[in-house]
């Protein structure tokens, strides 16, 4: 399989076919989604939520995303791979930014980072572009600072917050990003923000007319029953068919049907007979 880069992602600025960008957190996971060609695998910090049981993304730490950016670049042959940089290791100063960005690279061998953020987040993704590190950036809501937007909803349904969110899209592409992740944005405004960037957008409850689609797999799969968003189609739900397969195990197990012959090991008569006697 030939490896896609950064690069072949932004050269599919309005392709006929979007890009297609799924969540992966380990080497399971990531397997799957690269065998199917996906064209970019994150290692979001929805981890934080999807795997680790936390309330919201704030409290994940550089180490934990290392854990799992590390698992997925062990096994991905031909998604690229974004690092989502966690709350806390971009917003001190670039320098902080750019150290945290180099550790992803370098410890967790990601293709590049993702962070979130506007105009405000500029300088520190030019830094990081500066360094050699390709950036994503990822505007709209953005659950990382959920706290300051006023919890979890909609972002740029007034004009103002329209205009802003295409001048942010334009700051981003300026300071060097090579693709941009909206999420739940009006669909129209998604398509503004789109037609006002020479780089791809990636949407997420943005609508039909982004560059491309990025949805969490353990939402899509049915794997993370705390809530499901809107902008969510679930595909399949293996929580019933996990949930269902132990169901089974345990009841084989308590009414002795597992395991059988079969699954057991077994020794020469002889050497039995040596160990009763
Ligand atoms: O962490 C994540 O999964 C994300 C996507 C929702 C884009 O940032
Ligand atoms: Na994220």
């Amino acid at each position: 399989t030939q490896k896609k880069t950064v690069l072949d992602i932004r050269a599919r600025k309005n392709s006929d076919t979007p890009i297609t960008m799924l969540t992966a957190y380990d080497y399971p996971w990531a397997l799957l989604v690269d065998r199917a060609g996906i064209d970019i695998i994150l290692v979001g910090d929805s981890l934080g939520m999807v795997v680790l049981g936390y309330e919201d993304t704030v409290s994940v730490t550089m180490s934990e995303m290392l854990h799992h950016v590390r698992a997925v670049t062990r096994v991905v042959e031909s998604a690229v791979v974004v690092a989502d940089m966690p709350f806390g290791s971009y917003n001190v100063s670039a320098e902080k930014a750019v150290e945290n960005a180099n550790r992803m690279m370098k410890e967790g061998r990601a293709d590049c980072i993702k962070l979130e953020g506007g105009k405000n987040m500029a300088p520190v993704v030019a830094a990081i572009v500066q360094a050699g590190i390709p950036v994503q950036g990822h505007i709209g809501l953005t659950p990382q600072t959920a706290s300051a937007l006023g919890g979890f909803r909609v972002q740029g349904k007034s004009a103002e917050a329209a205009q802003a969110l295409i001048d942010d899209a334009r700051a981003l592409e300026d300071a060097g990003c090579f693709s941009l992740i909206l999420e739940a944005i009006p669909a129209p405004i998604a398509k503004l923000v789109t037609e006002a960037v020479s780089i791809p957008t990636i949407g997420i409850g943005a609508g039909i007319d982004c560059d491309g689609q990025v949805l969490v797999t353990h939402d899509m799969v049915g794997l993370f029953d705390r809530f499901t968003p809107k902008f969510v189609r679930q595909y399949a739900n293996i929580s019933e068919t996990i949930s269902s397969a132990i169901g089974a195990y345990k009841s084989d197990v308590e009414n002795r049907r597992f395991p059988e012959e079969k699954h057991s090991f077994t020794m020469k008569a002889d050497e039995l007979d040596k160990i009763r006697d």
